[in-house]
């Protein structure tokens, strides 16, 4: 079986430091690793393990390299693309041992699990919180879609082009996502959009294609779909998604992974 996990918007800072002066993003990363190491001897096969920007708080080298450090425990590959917190260039640099990540330009990649492609779309505009595929972004889908063929398809974004209700939020989201669901409307195959930047899980079907926001592990954007809501942010418990493959009928499923402590597992009925 095929299988990989996302894991987005960790926004790592400087050691010492909380994001928003609230968050110990480092520390829930850390609950995260832990977490998944001790997960993955219960599930299938995993592949790799996938970022969705927001990977860093502030683009700087320093906060890269915490990043590096604290995901190192973790037995599985690293793919990545940046988000609207990353900066493009120390990314690169940071990831420069990674097979994947391109000389210069644009973070756009291709990985083929065999029974599915995933194609990673860098939507950084820099200095700005909402995403654009750039154009060489969209000449990089048209020329993978068409070598797919009929395989399915995952498309992976930092900003997501469905709307939360979070007034905030979907002002910042995918500006020029209408383009790729064009393409994606016409794929011969199934198509699905996983992306991150809301901090939150949600998922909407819209003219055939699966659009899913993964949760973050460390704080949420809170859900307050009031029109004057302020923008605010929340300490739920973390979380990752688990995307398994399974088969032509089941499709790629996912699953949410609690990162937090809880009580369980027990057997259903014990002795
Ligand atoms: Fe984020
Ligand atoms: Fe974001």
């Amino acid at each position: 079986m095929t299988a990989f996990i996302q894991l987005t918007d960790t926004h790592i800072v400087p050691e010492g430091q909380l994001a928003y002066g609230r968050s110990d993003t480092g520390a829930a990363l850390v609950r995260a690793v832990e977490s998944l190491r001790a997960t993955l001897p219960q599930l299938d096969p995993v592949d790799c393990v996938v970022l969705t920007g927001d990977l860093t708080d502030h683009g700087t080298a320093e906060e890269y390299q915490r990043l590096r450090r604290i995901l190192a425990p973790l037995p599985l590959p690293l793919l990545a693309i940046p988000g609207n917190h990353d900066s493009r260039e120390a990314m690169r640099a940071a990831f420069a041992d990674m097979d994947w990540i391109p000389a210069s330009g644009p973070i756009h990649w291709h990985h083929d699990f065999g029974p599915f492609s995933l194609i990673a779309l860098d939507t950084l505009v820099e200095g700005a919180p909402y995403g654009m595929i750039c154009d060489r972004g969209l000449q990089f889908l048209d020329r993978t879609l068409n070598a797919l063929g009929a395989q399915p398809v995952v498309v992976a974004t930092h900003h997501p082009w469905i709307l939360s209700g979070i007034a905030e939020m979907d002002r910042n989201n995918l500006r020029n996502g209408d383009r790729l669901c064009a393409r994606l409307a016409a794929h011969p195959a199934p198509a699905r959009v996983i992306s991150g930047h809301l901090h939150r899980a949600l998922s909407s079907l819209v003219d055939g294609i699966l659009h899913q926001v993964a949760p973050a592990p460390c704080h949420a954007v809170h859900l307050d779909q009031r029109r004057q809501a302020v923008n605010s942010l929340t300490l739920e418990p973390g979380q990752a998604t688990l995307y398994n493959w399974r088969g032509p009928l089941g499709g790629l499923v996912s699953n949410t992974i609690n990162l937090e402590q809880h009580p369980g597992p027990w057997p259903f009925y014990p002795d």
